[in-house]
């Protein structure tokens, strides 16, 4: 695998790899990989030619300071781990190669996807992520964008970003990863003791009680009650937002409309660490 720490060392190499008609898979990450990661590097390496894996803490995302000194930075092991699924490149740039400009100013008008779930909890992440995530198409030129469908906001930002600035990228959503008891791949599973992650259980287990019963004869908000209750119901978890929605506007929804896609989005709390988990509730057959 070889590692560029600048852009133009990076440009330099992909160029060259462009001229000869390669295609080239970006998997944008901040590090800390874990199995959810790495499956992505998975899904492109019979779609692409060349993987090139960014690993960036991305200094604007964050908008708590503490959050972004503890973010984890394993860099070892990531690079071991890279290894491990024949990574072509990895992409270790600093935040002042990233961000050579202080003063660079950015702002993408997402409308309400940025003022909603994840936007309204974190002001201005996903000015950051879309911030960074734009500086990466524009250095690899990617044919393909692979990112988890685990940051489910995350991905319909993308999206819309990739529409607005009708870029020829590719998006490529990759199943949320779950261990065998369902709790989905996250750095953050990490912080959690054994029995936080037994309590950490109840997000899968309510988002697939709405999916088990969206077909029943009976109203979406008494199905969302059922299972909000799984969760309240659960000691040491505490829920921020619980919400059944239409997946590309992220919109709630009272019932569901069968010609549109949807997805149900929980965030709650255990052991002091915050928790995404989605669930799409119904593919739609195209
Ligand atoms: O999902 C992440 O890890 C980050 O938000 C991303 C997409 C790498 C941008 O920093």
């Amino acid at each position: 695998m070889e590692i560029f720490k600048t852009k133009a060392s990076l440009q330099a190499y992909l160029q060259e790899a462009r001229s000869t008609g390669q295609k080239i898979a970006l998997i944008p990450t901040m590090g800390a990989l874990h199995e959810g990661h790495l499956s992505l590097l998975n899904y492109a390496k019979p779609i692409s030619d060349i993987r090139v894996c960014s690993i960036f803490v991305n200094p604007t995302q964050f908008n708590d300071p503490k959050d972004l000194e503890k973010y984890p930075r394993p860099i070892e092991n990531d690079i071991r781990l890279l290894e491990s699924v024949d990574c072509d490149i990895l992409f270790l740039p600093s935040v002042d190669e990233m961000y050579p400009d202080k003063n660079e100013v950015w702002h993408l008008d997402l409308g309400e996807l940025d003022q909603i779930w994840e936007g309204e909890k974190r002001p201005g992440h996903f000015q950051g992520v879309t911030q960074v995530v734009y500086k990466l198409f524009t250095l690899v030129q990617p044919d393909i964008a692979c990112f988890g469908q685990k940051d489910f906001q995350q991905v319909m930002v993308i999206k819309r970003m990739i529409a607005m600035k009708d870029l020829a990228i590719q998006l490529a959503i990759c199943p949320i990863i779950r261990d065998q008891d369902g709790l989905a791949l996250s750095s953050r599973n990490a912080r959690l003791s054994e029995a936080g992650k037994r309590t950490a259980l109840a997000l899968s287990r309510s988002l697939q009680y709405v999916k088990d019963h969206i077909h029943d004869a009976i109203p979406l908000a008494e199905i969302k009650d059922k299972a909000l209750q799984i969760l309240t119901d659960t000691d040491g978890l505490s829920v921020e937002y619980f919400a059944l929605c239409e997946s590309s506007t992220l919109k709630e929804v009272d019932h569901i409309d069968f010609s549109k896609q949807h997805v149900a989005l929980v965030t709650a709390w255990v052991e002091g660490v915050r928790l995404i988990d989605n669930m799409i509730l119904n593919n739609l057959s195209n």
